[in-house]
């Protein structure tokens, strides 16, 4: 039990998280980040020093140097994400610090973005808002801003975790979807409850109408979509990313949208984000989202929820439920 500890929170979070943490720690120092801006690590570490307890968002780099400027007073890094990839968890292994995240409670909303990217890009819904505000519909005719349909297609998703899962459900009981996935472990619910059929990779990519990605970033994950696995697929494809930018080479997937290679893609996520790669803005077959998966009120509430509740129990000696260190 640490007493009277020090939080640190890098950015502004919904109030349910300051009130949790105030109800179960009332000797607590909260310091929360409220400038409208990311913090670089020095000044992440200058005013996390002392700090037993970070609160930090995937923008944030936790690696090696800020773990150990702040361990030994550091016992708990609550990240307000699901992926850390943007946390050396093997550092804070060896400096004894706990790792969290939020799994679950933002599965629903980032489903919710990948399935409106596959309707938006199939059905060109972006596209024709954009030509109707600029007084560009000229009457409706038989030919006019076609898309392709949704349903009865093939679906590849990449991963078999939450979100995926949610994702393909939704297609197949909404859209009757044949889904096919590749992932690192094999599923049963995934056949019995989805008929899903696990493939390698270069089957998916050849056999998909839609592909959407939903593994985590890792070495291995790393531009996985790169200009190879990009032509492989089929010239209608459209490609969906709410997963984390770095898995897609960008540059190949914008050489592909203009060449036509593939039918469209929708983004959620960048690999340097928040900038976009040279020309993807000026497709019209992309649709590119400011990286809101979770940002719904509920998940966004639940997540400041889940990392309160990890701090409350880290700083209390226990073990925090949702702990990947
Ligand atoms: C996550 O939690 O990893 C999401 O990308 C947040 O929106």
């Amino acid at each position: 039990m640490v007493d009277a500890p020090r939080i640190f929170v890098t950015r502004e979070v919904p109030e349910t998280a300051i009130a949790h943490l105030l109800e179960s720690l009332p000797d607590a120092r909260i310091e929360m980040n409220r400038e409208d801006r990311w913090l670089g690590a020095e000044e992440l570490v200058a005013r996390g020093r002392g700090a037993n307890a970070l609160i930090c968002t995937l923008v944030d780099r936790i690696d090696r140097s800020v773990l150990t400027a702040l361990a030994p007073d550091l016992k708990v890094v609550a990240a307000f994400a699901v992926g850390i990839d943007n946390i050396d968890l093997e550092a804070a292994a060896e400096l004894n610090v706990r790792v969290t995240n939020t799994p679950d409670v933002l599965t629903e909303a980032t489903a919710e973005v990948a399935v409106g990217l596959i309707l938006a890009c199939s059905r060109r819904l972006v596209e024709g808002d954009r030509l109707t505000r600029a007084g560009r519909f000229a009457g409706w005719t038989p030919l006019f801003h076609r898309g392709h349909g949704v349903y009865g297609k093939t679906l590849g998703i990449i991963g078999a975790g939450r979100i995926g899962w949610r994702v393909a459900a939704t297609m197949r009981r909404g859209f009757d979807c044949e889904i096919l996935v590749h992932s690192t472990r094999r599923h049963r619910d995934w056949e019995d409850d989805l008929g899903a059929a696990f493939t390698p990779l270069d089957t998916l990519l050849e056999r998909s109408d839609f592909v959407s990605l939903h593994c985590p970033l890792t070495d291995r994950t790393r531009h996985l979509i790169d200009a190879t696995a990009i032509s492989r697929m089929k010239p209608t494809a459209c490609l969906v990313n709410t997963a984390r930018g770095a898995v897609v080479d960008e540059i190949a997937l914008v050489r592909a949208l203009e060449r036509g290679e593939i039918g469209a893609a929708g983004l959620d996520v960048y690999e340097d984000e928040p900038r976009l790669a040279p020309g993807l803005s000026a497709l019209d077959n992309v649709v590119v989202l400011p990286h809101i998966g979770s940002a719904t009120h509920e998940a966004r509430d639940a997540m400041g929820r889940l990392c309160a509740e990890a701090v409350v129990d880290v700083l209390s000696g226990r073990d925090p439920v949702n702990a990947v260190v």
